[in-house]
């Protein structure tokens, strides 16, 4: 069955850039659907093609089973609400929220209730007679997102709604922001850089790379089954190791040869065989790293061997980094009890490292990252700057 909202091939071009590159993707009645992705990838170029502000290339765009492509933007039923709330400072917060179902015509008192019902939705009752210039920047935006779901959208379009406010202000919007999703039961479609934003709000997220939707998966896939290096390096930290499969020991799982350092066992979903190169990606959290070896013979466990060259203590967790031949691997081992934790790591320690099997995650690509995307490196004078520690 057709989805209450589809993208089929939609491409945008601005003279030689690619802005949206064959997006198709469908989106549920009701959903909170995140676009998520770097500046520029085209989160907002969507967006507006949705909206009827940018006219795709090509594909087509179909709401509720009808196609909406060639529509004007006031017959689409979707209501925009942006980053800059862009609210009419010479009207009230009330006549603000008014204002589209007073261009429609509708009559007074349904006008009235139907704000107050929006007020209380959003907070506002105490702050209907103010202006825009006497309120906050939180305000603000409630009044913005009151003032696009009067109207009754199909689905409400929010453009980076909370990247004007402080980091406090944000996180309290977000619980906000998804408890009126909830009471208002319409399909929500989100723009967003942050994935901290994404991954806490959304039913589902579409990360995006230079136009195109690498993965559209629910958050909880997205972070740990991602697709690409771009998803597994842009959510969340991640350490890459590409290698060739050296056998295949038993059904779904792979022996990795990794140049110069180890040989590792993966979960083989790809079904790769032994000559074809894989990229895996194992995030740092799914490490172990101990001073003795690793106790008992947990099936499937890789355990090397690694130098410990950096420690940040961060207090509920430690950040290390350690080499293993020529690798540099991040881990962050959370402390489960002060003092009770095992013996100390220090700087320079020869320490075991160990991770299960299934905890790598094979990529589709083996196409090179964005540095800029990975974790910090470890600083080359790292061990100068422990001796003279
Ligand atoms: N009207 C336009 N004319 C020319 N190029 C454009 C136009 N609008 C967008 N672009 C280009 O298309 C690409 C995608 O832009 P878009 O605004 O969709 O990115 P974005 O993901 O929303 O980024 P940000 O997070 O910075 O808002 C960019 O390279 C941008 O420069
Ligand atoms: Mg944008």
């Amino acid at each position: 069955m057709a989805d209450f909202l589809e993208f089929q091939g939609v491409t945008k071009r601005f003279g030689k850039t690619i802005a949206v590159n064959h997006a198709s993707f469908g989106v549920k009645k009701g959903e909170f659907f995140s676009l998520l992705g770097p500046s520029g990838c085209g989160k907002t170029t969507l967006l507006r093609m949705l909206a009827g502000f940018e006219r795709p290339d090509e594909g087509r765009i179909c709401l509720d089973g009808k196609d909406i492509t060639d529509l004007p933007p006031n017959k689409r039923s979707v209501n925009t609400v942006f980053q800059n709330y862009a609210l009419f400072p010479h009207l009230s917060v009330f006549d603000n929220i008014a204002f589209g179902l007073k261009v429609a015509g509708r009559p007074k008192d349904e006008i009235e209730s139907e704000v107050e019902k929006m007020l209380r939705l959003v907070q506002m009752e105490d702050r209907a007679d103010h202006f825009p210039n006497q309120i906050s920047g939180g305000q603000k935006q409630r009044v913005a997102i009151a003032r696009a779901l009067v109207n009754r959208p199909r689905v409400l379009l929010l453009d980076e709604p909370l990247a004007a406010l402080d980091l406090k202000l944000r996180q309290r919007m977000l619980l906000e922001l998804d408890l009126i999703h909830d009471e208002v039961g319409i399909t929500f479609l989100y723009v967003t850089h942050d994935q901290g934003e994404a991954m806490s709000l959304s039913d589902r997220i579409a990360v995006m790379h230079a136009g195109v939707c690498e993965q559209i998966a629910r958050p909880a896939e997205v972070y740990e089954a991602p697709k690409t290096s771009f998803v597994a390096s842009f959510i969340g930290d991640t350490n890459f190791f590409d290698g060739v499969v050296s056998a295949c020991p038993e059904p779904n799982y792979c022996r990795l040869s990794i140049g110069g350092f180890a040989e590792v066992l993966c979960y083989n979903d790809k079904q790769k065989a032994v000559g074809d190169r894989v990229n895996l990606s194992v995030r740092p959290e799914k490490f172990r790293i101990s001073v003795d070896p690793p106790a008992g013979a947990a099936p499937r466990l890789n355990v090397l061997r690694a130098k410990v060259e950096d420690i940040i203590y961060s207090g509920n967790h430690t950040n290390y980094w350690v080499s293993v031949g020529e690798r540099r691997v991040a881990i962050y081992q959370q402390h489960l009890a002060y003092l009770l934790d095992e013996k100390p790591i220090r700087w320079g320690d020869e320490v075991w490292l160990s991770w299960h099997a299934d905890n790598g995650y094979m990529l589709d690509d083996s196409a090179p990252v964005d540095e800029s995307l990975l974790p910090p490196k470890i600083p080359q004078n790292a061990a100068a700057a422990g001796e003279a520690k």
